[in-house]
């Protein structure tokens, strides 16, 4: 048996087809993994319960947009010129590393040093990990996406694999507007995967290539973000706070305080950390391994104004799995620039209506009746919004339903005139938790995962709670008997049936084998049916925790799962 902890939970993962290598028998690729028949289970659930989660609140719809990404919105995203790492070889063995990895030992932070402070650094003996010559080349940033095209030869476009799902949720930030009749906050979630050509990718589960994303956009106005009430989570969390804030090391502290004290910046960014850990333990992540980190100004990401991670401890250390950030009005801001769009916007209504000297286009209705009908008072509203007049008319105005119209001269003319203004257009800003599935499912499996001793032998169990466990119930005829056999299909199948709810059935080896696998994989209950079972239709159920058994009815058994938690038998 190997030495190491994190060696024996990664041995049980591969062997009971929980995450593997990918491509394996070609040798395998680094940075991808294949979650197996029982870890796609376990993720589905991890995913699911996030979706439930957000949308349970109500002004939050899932959405899903694609994974290829033209070019053009990704040079306004920024991500086409700033989404890098840095990297460097070794003159030596030609080993690529991702610079700040290289000098995790030497500085606190080096995700935020230049080009040069990492050159500077590495110049004062740092040693290949691979051949510990230290001999370097230049540092150069690289581009973390995946290009490729989108149709083919003289037509096709220039294109990535995503990066984030986020900028899908931006381009569907008219779709949503009107989906939420026109007022805020909103907010959209979508899950799926991201790609990233990461330099060096390691430690498992935690560096891939391509991975699963779960992000929130929550699009509010700056000038009235929501503050939800903070009191009720009265307990204290861990905090980091930004160094170069003056607030120094690891502190205990509740939401509010944190708030209250200038720590966290945004109230709206207070309460997403708050429903991160519950989220974070809701699904199994143990809370004295939980915190938030505060990004200081330099490692912010290009787009972020107040940035926290929420990390989580094991065996690789403290781990980023959530980044939770203000991203200001920069996307919004910078899709309207490149798109020429007039549709990411939202219209604030003022408190009193203002009288201001404008220059508007005023309609001449004679002719826009006739010419728009049903879509005439459409037209009208959205010249009365347009907040910069065309230099030259003809024109094509944007209408809100993402149509557009052409204004011609006949249909306007332009005016100057004391006007009542009751509103204005404003781009909206956006707070983001962008979650890391495969991390935190690794930092749930780590956490789970209990090593004891049975008769003199390890044992190990994975307590995984009953959100993600990879199934409800594992049936276990004693005998592999017709009439045992039938009686546990039976079971399987009135499981099957219960909403929500999922049975494994094994009947190879000892019984005292099968218990042995289900703890394994983390099934919470047992359900044993022997010689009784076939006389008075009565089976054991057995706890994975403590181990400790019943006897019930199978209807009994339904029931109770149909209905709450089989704890409620013990
Ligand atoms: P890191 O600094 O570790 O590279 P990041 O700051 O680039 O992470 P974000 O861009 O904030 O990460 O991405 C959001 C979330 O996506 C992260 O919190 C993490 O959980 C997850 N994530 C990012 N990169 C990877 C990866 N290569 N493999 C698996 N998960 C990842
Ligand atoms: N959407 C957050 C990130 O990818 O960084």
């Amino acid at each position: 048996m190997s030495e190491r902890r994190i060696d024996r939970l990664t041995s049980l993962l591969r062997r009971r087809g929980v995450v593997l290598p990918s491509f394996e028998i070609y040798g395998g690729v680094s940075g991808l993994v294949d979650y197996g028949p029982v870890g796609a289970r376990i993720k589905r659930k991890v995913v699911d319960s996030w979706i439930d989660h957000w949308t349970s609140q109500g002004d939050i719809v899932e959405v899903d947009s694609p994974t290829l990404t033209p070019e053009s919105v990704l040079v306004a995203s920024g991500h086409v010129g700033e989404f890098n790492d840095l990297m460097v070889s070794c003159n030596s063995c030609e080993s690529a590393f991702r610079a700040d990895h290289l000098l995790e030992n030497v500085h606190q932070n080096p995700d935020s040093l230049s080009v040069d402070e990492v050159s500077s650094l590495l110049s004062q003996g740092i040693s290949c990990p691979a051949c510990s010559e230290a001999k370097w080349s230049d540092v150069r940033p690289m581009n973390l996406m995946f290009s490729t095209r989108i149709g083919a030869m003289s037509r096709g476009r220039s294109a990535y694999m995503r990066p984030e799902t986020a900028q899908g949720m931006f381009m569907l930030y008219p779709a949503l507007f009107r989906h939420f009749k026109q007022k805020l906050p909103f907010g959209a979630v979508q899950t799926g995967k991201g790609y990233r050509n990461e330099i060096s990718p390691r430690q498992g589960m935690i560096r891939l290539r391509e991975f699963d994303m779960a992000e929130l956009e929550y699009f509010i106005d700056p000038e009235s973000p929501p503050c939800p009430e903070l009191s009720i989570w009265s307990t204290p969390v861990m905090m980091v706070p930004d160094p170069e804030g003056h607030h120094a090391g690891e502190c205990e502290m509740t939401y509010e305080d944190a708030l209250s004290k200038g720590i966290i910046r945004h109230p709206t960014v207070a309460w997403f950390l708050a429903r991160t850990m519950d989220f974070l333990v809701n699904v199994g992540v143990e809370p004295s391994k939980i915190r938030f980190r505060q990004h200081s100004g330099s490692e912010m990401a290009h787009y972020a104004e107040d940035c926290w991670d929420c990390e989580l401890h094991g065996e690789h250390g403290w781990v980023e799995c959530v980044g939770i950030a203000n991203r200001t009005c920069h996307d919004l801001e910078s899709h309207e620039r490149a798109s020429g769009s007039k549709l990411l916007r939202a219209w604030r209504q003022y408190d009193e209506p203002k009288n201001e000297v404008k220059d508007f286009l005023a309609p001449i209705s004679a002719v826009i009746g006739p010419a728009f009908k049903g879509q005439a008072g459409a037209v009208v509203e959205s010249l009365s919004q347009l907040t910069e007049l065309p230099e030259n008319i003809p024109f094509d105005l944007e209408l809100t339903d993402g149509s557009s119209v052409r204004i011609t001269e006949e249909m306007v003319t332009r005016r100057t005139d004391e006007v009542t203004v009751h509103g204005e257009w404003f781009t909206p800003h956006v707070i983001e938790p962008a979650f890391g599935i495969d991390r935190i499912v690794w930092h749930i499996l780590d956490h789970a995962f209990t090593e004891t001793e049975k008769e003199g032998e390890p044992y190990s169990v994975m307590r995984l709670n009953s959100r993600v466990a990879p199934y409800d119930v594992a049936v276990l005829p004693l005998f592999d008997k017709p009439g045992m056999l039938k009686i546990a299909h039976d079971v399987i199948t009135r499981v099957n049936s219960v909403p929500g709810r999922k049975g494994e059935m094994d009947s190879s080896k000892s019984i005292g084998r099968r218990y042995a696998r289900v703890d394994e994989i983390g099934v919470p209950w047992a359900v044993t049916i022997d010689h009784d079972s076939m006389e008075d239709g009565t089976v054991t159920v057995r706890r994975r925790d403590d181990q400790k058994q019943i006897r019930c009815s199978v209807d009994e058994l339904i029931d109770t799962l149909s209905n709450g938690d089989l704890s409620t038998m013990f």
